[in-house]
């Protein structure tokens, strides 16, 4: 076995390990072509909050700016350890061309992200919200258990989204870049398919005007979520120029299929967002995520694998790597999460109705 072999680690920690009933995907003497790495939790973990909290509007007015004001502050507000582990603004045009601000902000336990919205007076705010057919607000909260997210890295020292609340860093893994590779990461599915509910209707279905309701959309059996991450910040004029002229556009097709044509993918929801500058919106920070909503996994699955959108990136992304001798800067990241209903608490106040989960019917 060759040294850098021996090296390999496996994706799901060892805590974390159970008898599979389920085969893994990983084909036999695999040793992947480049290196990634998973944020590591500590033993007690037993899962982390995951929140999307935005507003929406057509105009970008001072009232847009106003509402902006507000989330930063709610992000900012110092209520001892109840503020978010680490949080980044983003912003997105949708697909009905409104305006979208969003925090993703992080949680080390459903009980601390439970006082920030109390102390924070986040829940106050949002219990006196009205719909009013100007500003919507949504907000996507999500308590995956340890055994339903997974997370991976391009680099093992930067964190992203998850990854700020690890305790370290994993060794190079040995699941990735084989077809069927983030699932056979994702400690559940040792023992279990995860498959969605493709039946279920929403109560959204009864409801005509979305804009003037307060809507709670239900959870879903096996709901699945990726946020994925490209940060080009930290690269060097040529390859800088290589990202944004070859890889970006490609994104950009794959990320406007899954916006305005996901639903023949089972894809409830895309936004691909830039991270800005929470003082100054105007900025992006060079670094963007597709944040998808997918009825399961299988459909992520099989958007990746057999999509000529997906394809067109990875293979894009093979010849980007090649051109810079496996040499780069760009970072990128995804984490996934497989929900239970339970864990899924999905409101919209004043929404268009193509806005998140509200989409599900
Ligand atoms: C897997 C490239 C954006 C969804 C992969 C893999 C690569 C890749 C190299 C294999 C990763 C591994 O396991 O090591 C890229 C690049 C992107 C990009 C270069 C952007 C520049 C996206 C976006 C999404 C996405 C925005 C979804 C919103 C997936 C999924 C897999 C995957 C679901 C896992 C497939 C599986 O393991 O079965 N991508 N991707 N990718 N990508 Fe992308």
């Amino acid at each position: 076995m060759a040294l850098h072999e021996s090296v390999l680690e496996p994706a799901i920690p060892e805590h974390l390990r159970t008898e599979r009933t389920l085969p893994s995907r990983l084909p036999p003497d695999y040793h992947p072509p480049f290196p990634a790495y998973a944020a590591r939790f500590s033993k007690s973990a037993d899962g982390v909050v995951i929140a999307v909290i935005g507003f929406q509007s057509k105009d970008r007015d001072s009232r847009f700016e106003d509402c902006q004001k507000k989330l930063v502050g709610f992000m900012r507000q110092q209520v001892g350890d109840v503020v978010p582990k680490h949080w980044d603004l983003s912003s997105v045009i949708d697909k009905r061309g409104y305006h979208n601000i969003a925090a993703i902000a992080y949680w080390a336990t459903p009980s601390d992200y439970e006082a920030w919205l109390a102390e924070s007076g986040f829940a106050a705010f949002w219990d006196d919200l009205k719909p009013d057919g100007d500003v919507g607000w949504f907000r996507e909260a999500f308590s995956p258990s340890i055994d339903r997210f997974e997370n991976i890295f391009s680099d093992n020292e930067v964190p992203e989204g998850v990854a700020h609340m690890r305790e370290s860093v994993s060794r190079e893994l040995q699941e990735h870049v084989y077809w069927g590779s983030m699932r056979d990461r994702l400690p559940i599915s040792q023992t279990d398919l995860l498959v969605g509910n493709h039946d279920q209707r929403s109560a959204v279905d009864e409801v005509t005007d979305t804009r003037s309701q307060r809507i709670r959309v239900p959870g879903r059996r096996n709901l699945a979520i990726i946020r994925s991450g490209q940060d080009w910040s930290g690269t060097d004029a040529h390859e800088r120029e290589l990202y944004l002229t070859t890889m970006h556009p490609v994104l950009i097709k794959g990320m406007e299929y899954l916006t305005h044509q996901g639903s023949e993918t089972g894809c409830f929801s895309n936004r691909f967002m830039e991270v800005i500058d929470a003082d100054d919106a105007s900025r992006c920070m060079e670094k963007t995520f597709g944040l998808g909503y997918f009825d399961d996994i299988a459909s992520l699955e099989a958007w990746s694998k057999k999509h000529r959108t997906h394809l067109a990136i990875f293979g894009r992304f093979h010849q980007y790597a090649k051109e810079l001798e496996n040499n780069l800067q760009l970072r990128l990241f995804h984490e996934v999460l497989v929900l239970t209903p339970e864990q899924q608490d999905l409101e919209y106040v004043g929404c268009h109705e193509d806005t998140g989960m509200l989409t599900a019917r």
